[in-house]
Parts: C-alpha cells; structure tokens; sequence
C-alpha cells in the first residue's frame, strides 16, 4: 500500500513529549491539510481493497473518522463510528483498552453491523495496537468479518501490528 510519488513522511508533523513527556506525536493534521496528500493517502488506504466487498468502514474516534469517512465514500461503503464511552445515543457495546499513554474504553452501537458484514477497520495510527484490538473485539462481537486494518502511520517498535495479526487480521499501513 504506496504511492511512491507522495511523500507521507514529510507531511506529518512531530510534537516532541505531548501529551506526556517521552512521547514522539505524530500529528497528521499536517497531511489533512494538503489536498494532493490528503487523496492521496486515502486512495493509497482503499487501494488494496478496491474489489473485497467491504460493506461498511468502521473508523476509531476521532482521527480514524476523518480518514473512515473519505475512504467510505471512495469504497461506496458504509460507515461506523468506534468511539470513546459516552458518546453513542443509543444501546452500545463497550470493552475497555490501554493505549500508548492512558487507559480508556470504547463504544459501538450494538446494532451497528449485522453478523456476517465485510467491515475494513481504520485509524490513523497503530502504536501499542491496545485500541486497535478494542475495535476488534467490538467488530467481533457484533459478528463482522474482518477484512483488514489500514492506518496511515505505524510505530513498529511499540508491537500493534504484531498484536492484530496474532488475531488473525490483515494489517496495512502507509508508512512506518
Ligand atoms: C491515538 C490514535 C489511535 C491510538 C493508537 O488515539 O489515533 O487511535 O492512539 O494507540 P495504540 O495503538 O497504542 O492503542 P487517541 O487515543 O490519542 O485518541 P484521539 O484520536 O481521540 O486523539
Ligand atoms: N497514539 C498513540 N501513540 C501516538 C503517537 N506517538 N502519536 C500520535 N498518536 C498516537
């Protein structure tokens, strides 16, 4: 998954200790905010799916719905969001995670995808891989069928893909 005319490093910006001091943030706004990267981006994250029959893209609160949200539109899929507790109106689902500096729990909708649904799981970055697998564990509860994972960014020091994979989901990613 590359587009090797684009440069996606460089269009992410680094915030050294935030939120907490020792953590390298790799902000994306930076890469949001290029119209040719933006597309880019999102056409090199939908590429490799183009003809899996994704019926809905679930995207993790809050950046994975800027980028669920394009790449839904651009795979003529639905979307769902994943998002912290609290947030959903109606009956929800909820397991709790730890992530790079905290700990937090997520939420769907229990009705949000019916059982046997071709679900492309997204956010823009995978650290620890801890929200991640809470996306899963959701997504699998409801009964979806995994198709894969994209992000735009890995930390491959931090293990998350190592971590989705041992659970039997596909991961992909734009840069490392
Ligand atoms: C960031 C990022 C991922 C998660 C990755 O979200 O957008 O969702 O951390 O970390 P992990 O692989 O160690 O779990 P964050 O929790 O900061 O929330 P935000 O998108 O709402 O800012
Ligand atoms: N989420 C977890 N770790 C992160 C990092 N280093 N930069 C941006 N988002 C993150």
């Amino acid at each position: 998954m590359s587009d090797t005319s684009i440069d996606f490093v460089s269009a992410i910006r680094t915030i050294p200790d935030y939120p907490k001091p020792g953590i390298m943030f790799r902000d994306i706004t930076t890469l949001l905010a290029d119209p040719e990267v933006f597309r880019a981006a999102v056409d090199a994250m939908v590429s490799p799916y183009k003809d899996q029959g994704v019926a809905l893209v679930a995207g993790i609160e809050a950046r994975g719905f800027i980028l669920g949200g394009a790449m839904s539109h651009q795979l003529s899929a639905g979307f769902v969001p994943i998002r912290k507790k609290g947030k959903l109106p109606h009956e929800t689902i909820r397991v709790a995670y730890s992530l790079e500096y905290g700990v937090d729990e997520m939420e769907m909708h229990r009705d949000a995808v019916a059982p046997g649904t071709r679900v492309l799981l997204t956010d823009d970055l995978i650290a620890t891989g801890g929200t991640a697998e809470a996306a899963v564990k959701l997504l699998r509860e409801l009964g979806a069928e995994i198709v894969g994972a994209c992000f735009v960014i890995d930390l491959p020091e931090l293990g998350g893909r190592r971590r989705l994979e041992a659970l039997g989901v596909s991961v992909k990613t734009l840069v490392a």
